[in-house]
């Protein structure tokens, strides 16, 4: 999908735009938007109002031919409902409903005149992040692993926003069309299969980002890992044929002297639980228990596209999880890279186990912010669904500043996370009698005891940890990976530029 900025003025008008089709909005009320009006001089649109073709009502559409008023085409009238304040989700679903109405559409290019500046509690840029990722999900296919490719998309494939020609502007398509791409990579790794999609593969992965956008790599093989002390996150490993891989990427788009932020993502390419097994119904899905390290990956995609400038690193820790002769059992005691045993009771509680061991990697770094992505625990989506990522923090005013950026990153990409506890009586549940600190905790309040088992390998920086299990990827019929949290964290990001 290609996007271009036009500005539309009393010279330059709307209504001599030549154009394949012109969506503009109209309200529940039956009032028109200021561009439906500029387009309305023949009566047309008034008249389709007034016949009772359209309601106004947000998502609603009517397509219009030979409007004598407009010199495009197609004009698209396009529900907003009430037109006195635009709501986040009005908006939302009328972005949906145009392009719907684009893509069985005979014509390529279209321009978009929605009212971009009145959405209430949001801007300019927030409307066309909303229409450049909906846009890009649109044609968005997973087909790499088909034989016969998905048929390319009909309709629109080039778009004209209706919106100033200024740098604000410009700025934020950059922004969101970045945004749109890494989530689409992050897309793709997520979807692939677990037996092309490996450690080795996502390492090759960032690699190429490396390459392309002139990133510092490294990619630590099982020796440098054993010599780091890596105890931990090396006997998830025990059971795989696979060798895992620690990926370091780093983005120094800002003052070398300043702190940089570290994105640590969960890559376990494959989680059959190991030798705590999985049962089996579902368990294709535990191919997404990747999908942390490519939100980490994606999101390396969408700085590198926007060339930000900030300091950042991103930790992928890539392995399988896999039962056999050679894999961790329950009761076995491991050491992690800081020197606290741990107490397997449960193979299946992973992601905490390699995660622990990047969290003390990025000490090294001085950071300003780490956070953590994880699809860690099933408990999350029974908490929160699948509408918000879990966020854990402490609770100073250091942890409470990092959580409330945190947050509003994601209120402002529709990418939202709902805060959730840690703290002492979390860690209560995850004393062990034999070794400083189990891998699970007693019943209940699993994502919290998830949280706080990491919480303790983060003392040294500011921290935060998003459990994202529920928002990762979608089961059932659309089964698909979603590409979040690329906007929170991409948000986040530029947030602090
Ligand atoms: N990758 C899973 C978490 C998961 C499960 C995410 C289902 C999304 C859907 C994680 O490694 C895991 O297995 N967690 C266990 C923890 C338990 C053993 C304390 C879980 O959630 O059951
Ligand atoms: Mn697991
Ligand atoms: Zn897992």
């Amino acid at each position: 999908m290609d996007f271009s900025i036009k500005a539309f003025d009393t010279k330059n008008t709307i209504a001599a735009a030549k154009s394949g089709c012109i969506a503009v909005a109209v309200f529940e009320n039956k009032k028109l938007s200021q561009e439906a009006k500029a387009l309305d001089k023949g009566g047309e649109i008034t008249a389709a109002l007034k016949s009772g073709d359209l309601s106004g009502k947000a998502g609603s559409t009517l397509l219009l031919r030979d409007v004598s008023g407009a010199a495009a085409s197609r004009v698209l009238l396009v529900g907003m409902g009430s037109d006195d304040a635009v709501s986040e989700k009005s908006f939302a679903s009328a972005v949906g409903a145009t392009l719907k109405a684009f893509a069985s559409l005979g014509c390529q290019d279209a321009i978009i005149a929605l009212p971009l500046a009145d959405v209430k509690e949001r801007d300019a840029a927030w409307a066309m992040r909303t229409i450049v990722i909906a846009a890009h999900e649109s044609v968005f296919r997973t087909d790499t692993q088909k034989s016969k490719k998905d048929p390319a998309p009909a309709g629109v494939h080039k778009i004209t926003l209706a919106a100033a020609a200024n740098t604000e502007s410009k700025t934020a398509l950059a922004q969101a069309t970045a945004i749109a791409n890494g989530m689409n990579l992050t897309k793709e790794l997520g979807n692939l299969s677990a037996n092309v999609c490996t450690p080795t593969y996502l390492a090759n992965t960032a690699k190429k980002l490396a390459k392309e956008f002139k990133f510092e790599v490294e990619v630590l093989e099982r020796k440098q890992l054993e010599a780091l002390k890596m105890g931990s996150f090396l006997s998830v490993t025990n059971g795989s044929e696979e060798p895992p891989k620690f990926i370091v990427l780093k983005h120094m788009g800002g003052k070398a002297k300043d702190a940089p932020v570290v994105l640590v993502g969960k890559g376990i390419t494959f989680d059959t639980g190991g030798i705590s097994i999985k049962a089996g119904p579902g368990m294709d899905e535990m191919k997404y228990d990747m999908c942390g390290a490519a939100s980490v990956l994606g999101t390396f995609r969408a700085i590198g596209e926007m060339g930000l400038k900030l300091n950042v690193i991103g930790i992928v820790a890539a392995c399988e999880n896999m039962p056999s002769g050679r894999a961790t059992k329950p009761g076995d005691i491991v050491t992690s890279m800081n020197g606290l045993t741990i107490e397997v009771l449960n193979t299946d509680a992973e992601g905490r186990l390699i995660l622990c061991d990047a969290l003390t990697y990025a000490e090294r770094f001085n950071p300003a912010a780490v956070v953590d992505i994880a699809t860690l625990t099933g408990a999350c989506i029974v908490a929160l669904g699948h509408h918000n990522s879990g966020l854990f923090t402490r609770t100073d005013a250091a942890h409470e500043k990092l959580a409330a950026e945190l947050l509003d990153a994601g209120q402002n990409a529709s990418d939202t996370a709902w805060r959730l506890p840690i703290g002492e009586l979390y860690n209560e549940q995850l004393k062990s009698n034999f070794a400083d600190l189990a891998n699970i905790g007693t019943p209940g309040g699993a994502s919290c005891t998830a949280a706080a088992f990491l919480e303790n390998f983060t003392r040294k920086y500011t921290w935060a940890h998003l459990d994202i299990a529920g928002t990762a990827w979608k089961s059932g019929g659309a089964k698909g990976a979603t590409g979040r949290p690329v906007p929170l964290l991409a948000t986040f990001l530029i947030n602090r530029t």
